[in-house]
């Protein structure tokens, strides 16, 4: 397959002149989750979008590709981002690609090892600073605003049009718009690019309806839930772990303007289904990406799902029917995979026991 710009050409910011950086990232599977739709109960399908399955293992690459290839088409010598660690193993990928300098700021001892492993092997000049992710993300928007290095955080257009196609993907595979769009937010630009991609895809007649967007935080780095900066954000979900999100603003305008929400999980709903999408869906992510079924699972026990189902059966005979007929369709972000975390994996479970190298001793264990 091809990656997201060949693919999507004519809906990105791109000419035949634009130098293509790409890993032949995108096209990522949309699987449906049996399980998962028993325990929200009712009419649904819910679908899970496994952007793990990225060359990276996140969906940055989809953004990385566009912002690498302008960047070069521009004559950038180099790029520098702030990172809870995928932007930062992506920006390191895609730029050693283009044979372009990779800086990277992030957190001292914040990120999973996975990412840290990757930014290191593509070449990135990786600082760890003394301090969070808010405070990597200020020096980089300093120095970028003085030097000439090209900032690829999602504060980059070309990041957010190319982290749209996920919503076209996700429309050209259900044939139409899902009705809930539930998504991690950290820093906030994949809610805001989801949003423009679905509005894009409706405004050209590809899809009749636009999803309500729902937005899930970690309960102790919930800025926009709480309505003011979290000085020290606190979750297990270190990617998700900021506390002044650089697309706050406009994170809202897509709550508000889809009619959806943004609401907190705990780490606990985090941990739980995190573990949930492993055993029971065999789907290994990052914890931060299980906040967007973490959300889907609090939001259904709180009977969200039926009752704005009845909102939508209310007016129109024909609304009516047909809102009656079909089923609520579900997608959820599952934003990067298990892989990169494998720390977090290991201390959420029972470690392995220990045999002697004899036939009598594993029957035993395994019950045979
Ligand atoms: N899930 C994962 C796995 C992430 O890495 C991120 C963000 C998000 C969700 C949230 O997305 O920021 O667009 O709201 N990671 C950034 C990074 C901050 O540096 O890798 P967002």
């Amino acid at each position: 397959m091809k990656g997201v710009i060949e693919h999507y050409k004519q809906y990105l910011p791109v000419t035949d002149k634009t130098p293509v950086i790409s890993l032949n990232e995108g096209n990522t599977p949309l699987i449906r989750a049996r399980y998962i739709e028993s325990l929200v109960g009712g009419d649904v399908e819910v679908y899970l979008k496994y952007e793990g399955l990225n060359p990276t293992g996140s969906f940055k690459d989809r953004g990385m590709t566009l912002a690498l290839s302008k960047a070069v088409e521009a004559g950038s010598k180099a790029v520098i981002c702030a990172s809870t660690g995928n932007t930062s193993a992506s920006a390191a990928a895609y730029a050693a690609r283009a044979k372009i300098k990779c800086i990277v700021l992030i957190p001292e001892g914040g990120i999973a090892l996975g990412k840290l492993a990757q930014a290191l092997i593509h070449g990135a000049e990786v600082l760890a600073v003394k301090g969070n992710f808010d405070d990597c993300l200020n020096l980089v928007k300093e120095i970028t605003r003085k030097h000439p290095i090209t900032l690829v955080n999602s504060l980059n257009p070309d990041r957010i049009e190319g982290q749209k196609t996920g919503a076209f993907e996700i429309c050209d595979s259900l044939g139409g718009a899902p009705d809930y769009h539930a998504i991690p937010v950290g820093n906030a630009g994949n809610i805001v690019a989801y949003w423009k991609g679905y509005k894009e895809y409706k405004e050209i007649g590809k899809i009749d309806s636009l999803p309500k967007m729902i937005g899930f935080q970690a309960e102790g780095a919930a800025p926009i839930v709480k309505g003011h900066i979290v000085k020290n954000p606190r979750t297990i979900a270190t990617a998700i772990k900021i506390g002044n999100p650089a697309s706050w603003k406009k994170a809202e305008v897509a709550r508000d303007e889809s009619g959806g929400l943004i609401e907190a999980v705990t780490d606990a709903e985090i941990l739980n289904a995190y573990k949930l999408l492993a055993s029971k869906e065999g789907i290994f992510v990052e914890p931060a990406s299980a906040a967007s079924v973490a959300g889907v699972l609090k939001k259904a026990k709180e009977g969200y799902f039926r009752s704005e189902k009845r909102k939508a059966t209310e007016g129109s005979p024909e609304r009516s029917r047909r809102a009656k007929s079909e089923k609520i369709r579900i997608a959820c972000i599952l934003t990067g995979h298990g892989l990169k975390d494998p720390d977090r994996a290991i201390a959420s479970i029972k470690k392995p026991k220990v045999v002697a190298a004899k036939l009598n001793a594993v029957l035993k264990e395994i019950g045979f």
